[in-house]
């Protein structure tokens, strides 16, 4: 028998614990392991979560848990970088294995933790820590382990799809469809990790440090949320044929990766356009394989619960086979490959500049685009106001970030440009 404890009894955490509780005799037939949850800690032991336990099961100590020697797993599902990351140190010293859904730890302290863990000769199981139930981990680290991995892009925060689907769809505020998300626990405790795009760069940095063989953290990846995202530039990406996500990237360039989260304008006609609502999916492309996508439910009790269980049978079959260690967490020499600064990626831009309906003023502006190397694809002026400022959107060729940031800030400082100027970053085919 497999004992399991789990530290934090939230959603995840009562996903898994239900997982366990309602198939522990098909585990059983599967694997010829019995499962069994053991412990359960948390602050709040009191409120209901629609769950039976077996008896004297639940404790506000974590401390029984990690120090209970009959406790084969610890998985933790506290979430955040201070408490848990003491948690976890302190099991790998007990000789425990460990299964986390903690992005934020991993993506801040992942070489202490995995350094630790090799040392201890313990495992570390983190598929939940990127998209929920999509099974991403085990499809990068052993599925595509042939292959040399050209580019991730993903739409791994359910809350930022979930918002945005519904801005698009239904035209509802921000803010509103915030609250919604928060209620059917798709949002992190504090969402301004999800909405601000922290959330995504946790995980891309893990699947950046799977897909790369380097040990990448949330520091290297370039960010920028949703939050001011407006139905207008919604509305113009489709009315251009594209769809508006929250994308993250990873893509090696000339031996340099780069790592970048920002809201994304992908051609309509892409599967990853279509994925809506609380879904995440991850767009892989291998030198062998070519081209791959994984779909799913990245948030939620169940889904994220389903990933957390698999990692507990992995483990407990090591166990029991004495494997342990027989797939790496990370991989074993770890090499620091270079990083792209953001300054230097190549991408197609969208624009929207508020300009006064002029003779001239186009021609300005795209002198200005001219002058930094940007070059025009399409341009649409809509609306007809002889003194106030219009929407004049423009998509470009691929250009330079920092000779797009430059080009932005001197057509801001234009007489005939009142506001700042919006742009986001194009994927697709030019
Ligand atoms: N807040 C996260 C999301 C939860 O919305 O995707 C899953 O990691």
């Amino acid at each position: 028998m497999i004992n399991i404890g789990i530290i934090g009894f939230g959603t995840v955490g009562t996903g898994t614990a239900k997982i366990l509780l309602k198939n522990r005799s098909l585990l059983k037939d599967r694997t010829g392991i019995d499962i069994n949850l053991r412990r359960i800690a948390d602050i709040d032991i009191k409120r209901g979560r629609g769950i039976k336990l077996p008896k004297g099961i639940l404790t506000t100590d974590a401390e029984e848990i990690i120090n209970d020697p009959d406790i084969h797993i610890i998985v933790e599902l506290i979430g955040g970088t201070t408490i848990a990351r003491e948690f976890i140190l302190k099991a790998i010293k007990n000789g425990k294995h460990i299964v986390t859904a903690n992005k934020a730890l991993l993506a801040t302290y992942g070489n202490e933790i995995f350094g630790n863990a090799q040392k201890a000769n313990v495992e570390i199981g983190f598929e939940a820590s990127v998209a929920g139930g999509i099974p991403i981990i085990k499809v990068i680290r052993e599925g595509l382990v042939a292959n040399r991995i050209k580019a991730v892009y993903g739409i791994i925060n359910g809350t930022t799809n979930y918002i945005l689907t519904k801005m698009t769809e239904e035209k509802v505020e921000f803010a509103e469809v915030l609250k919604e998300a928060q209620r059917l626990g798709y949002a992190e405790a504090d969402p301004t990790y999800d909405i601000e795009g922290i959330d995504s760069a946790h995980k891309l940095a893990i699947l950046a440090s799977l897909s790369y063989g380097s040990r990448f953290s949330i520091k290297d990846v370039y960010r920028e949320g949703i939050s001011w995202i407006s139905p207008m530039d919604i509305e113009f990406a489709r009315e251009l044929g594209y769809k508006l996500k929250l994308l993250a990237i990873a893509k090696e360039t000339d031996n340099k990766v780069e790592l970048r989260v920002h809201p994304t304008m992908i051609p309509e006609e892409y599967l990853i356009s279509k994925v809506d609502g609380v879904y995440n999916a991850i767009y892989v492309e291998g030198d062998a394989v070519g081209s791959t996508l994984y779909y799913g439910r990245g948030a939620g009790d169940m889904p994220t619960g389903s990933a957390v269980v698999s990692d507990i049978v992995d483990i407990a079959r090591n166990i029991v086979n004495k494997s342990i260690g027989r797939i790496p967490g990370m991989s074993k020499s770890a090499k620091m490959k270079n990083l792209m600064k953001m300054d230097d990626v190549l991408s197609m831009y969208y624009f929207r500049f508020s300009a006064l309906d002029k003779p001239g003023v186009l021609s300005k502006i795209s002198g200005i685009l001219g002058k930094y190397n940007i070059s025009i694809a399409s341009v649409i002026q809509k609306g007809r106001h002889e003194r106030r400022a219009v929407p004049l959107v423009v998509l470009t060729h691929k250009a330079r970030e920092k000779d797009v940031v430059r080009a932005v800030r001197e057509i801001n400082r234009l007489p005939i440009v009142a506001g700042k100027t919006v742009f986001i970053r194009v994927e697709g085919k030019e």
